[in-house]
């Protein structure tokens, strides 16, 4: 199992090049379920759960082309027959995301398969409004043997209220309802920019979709979808956890390719906590030469300050002067990094959904363990501040979305390598 190995103190300089939106691609690669034509995505990032996604697609009997070349990341997915409607278990309790496939499947193939997603280390993310909005779009659903088999002659267009917000609900149904026969008006919808960009892959596929993006989106029903080319957007976490690198280390950091008006709340907030950038159309560059002090931070769905950013935002108020009051409001189990930074010095008091964070603490390097993708990424924060040597285990974590994090992060002069098993520091 691999490990990272940090050693901190060094200001990061340079440039950072963003990658594709694991979060846009995921659904993205989901929608080419829904036509029988080749749908090509540009600016995919290179990280496990897209690996996850192009099994689970091949599995089903799609041909599946992924490519990484130096000029573009690409997959080609053309799902011309699907032998196998289905998400093995194996498969969808690596990524719960596969439960994307499920609106799709049952809108081209009247039937699926998938297996519920099952609990995960941030909390319980059941994917009830999942099931309760394909059932107003006329699906039979049964739950047995931990799977969903969901089946329907044709969907029907209908009203979807969303009890609560959620991002891969919002989408699962959008793609269910693109073949639905009549109108379905969806309301209490996610906003994350990673739903509108879902939305413009299938109008590019030809499906009549209004108001992606906003809290009440329009779909009216086609028979069919061809198949389409679309760039992904910019990935929103990792130019997010960038900046706080930048910040954090005392840097100068260019961070490119990304899309700034879709940090706009992270942005301010890291100013409320004095850390400069200056913003041009597609990058932002963060100068780390201004001492930190203490803000409150709430996780809110988009447009406020994402719960993706949490863990990393944790990170950065250690180094904050005075006590930074952090509340988690989407997840109810999102804190396990805390534990792992206390171990390396930080003061941090959890109760409930809050967690107390008094700043600034000297953090020292420690054998650290990752729990979940962006509890590993505020390790790695914490690692490249803290005095002398940090060990990560369970990197997989991180892999799963960040693109060669440990290159990109040396090539700014981060002292950052990747290992096999050794021995914690002594
Ligand atoms: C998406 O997960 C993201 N994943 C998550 O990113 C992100 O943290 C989350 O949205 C919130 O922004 C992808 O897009 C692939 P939700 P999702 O449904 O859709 C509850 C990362 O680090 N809920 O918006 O699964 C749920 O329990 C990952 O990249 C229900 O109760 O999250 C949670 O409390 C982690 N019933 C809240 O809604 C449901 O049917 C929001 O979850 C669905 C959700």
């Amino acid at each position: 199992m691999d490990k990272l190995v940090i050693r901190g103190g060094t200001p990061l300089l340079g440039t950072v090049r963003i990658s594709g939106a694991k979060n846009a691609a995921l659904p993205c690669m989901a929608a080419a379920l829904l036509t029988d034509e080749p749908v090509i995505l540009e600016n995919i990032p290179q990280v496990r759960d897209i690996e996850t996604t192009r099994k689970l697609l091949a599995a089903m009997g799609a041909d599946v082309e992924l490519g990484y070349g130096r000029a573009n990341h690409r997959t080609t997915i053309c799902a011309r027959t699907l032998a196998a409607p289905e998400a093995s278990y194996e498969l969808v309790k690596t990524m719960r995301a596969s439960t994307l496939v499920l609106g799709p499947l049952v809108a081209r193939c009247g039937r699926a398969h998938v297996s519920l997603p099952g609990g995960c280390a941030i909390g319980a993310r059941p994917i009830d409004l999942h099931i309760k909005g394909l059932e107003r779009l006329g699906a039979k659903i049964t739950q047995e043997h931990g799977y969903v088999e969901a089946t329907a002659d044709r969907l029907h267009g209908a009203e979807i209220v969303f009890d609560k917000i959620t991002v891969t609900g919002t989408e699962d149904l959008l793609m269910a309802a693109t073949l639905a026969e009549g109108e379905t008006v969806m309301q209490n919808c996610a906003r994350e920019p990673e739903v509108a960009d879902l939305a413009a892959l299938l109008n590019a596929m030809g499906a009549k979709i209004t108001g992606a993006g906003t809290s009440t989106i329009r779909i009216k029903g086609v028979s069919k979808l061809h198949g389409a080319r679309h760039r992904i957007i910019p990935d929103r976490i990792e130019a997010g956890t960038f900046i706080i690198a930048g910040a954090l280390t005392g840097g100068d950091l260019n961070i490119t390719g990304c899309d700034p008006a879709h940090l706009t709340t992270i942005l301010a907030k890291l100013e409320e906590t004095g850390v400069k950038t200056t913003v041009k159309t597609d990058s932002v560059r963060v100068m780390g030469d201004q001492p930190l002090r203490a803000a409150d931070m709430n996780t809110e769905e988009y447009p406020g300050f994402p719960t993706d950013m949490q863990a990393q935002y944790m990170a950065l108020a250690t180094q904050a002067e005075g006590t930074s009051i952090v509340t988690e409001n989407i997840f109810e189990n999102r804190f396990m990094h805390a534990q792992e930074l206390l171990r390396m010095g930080a003061n941090i008091k959890i109760e409930g959904r809050r967690a107390i964070v008094q700043g600034k603490s000297a953090l020292s390097g420690a054998a650290v363990l990752a729990s979940d993708l962006r509890a590993s990424a505020s390790l790695v924060l914490a690692a490249l501040v803290a005095d002398g040597e940090t060990i990560i285990d369970r990197v997989y974590h991180l892999d799963r979305g960040y693109e060669k994090i440990e290159e990109k992060l040396k090539a700014v002069g981060a002292q950052i390598r990747r290992v096999g098993n050794i021995l914690p520091p002594r």
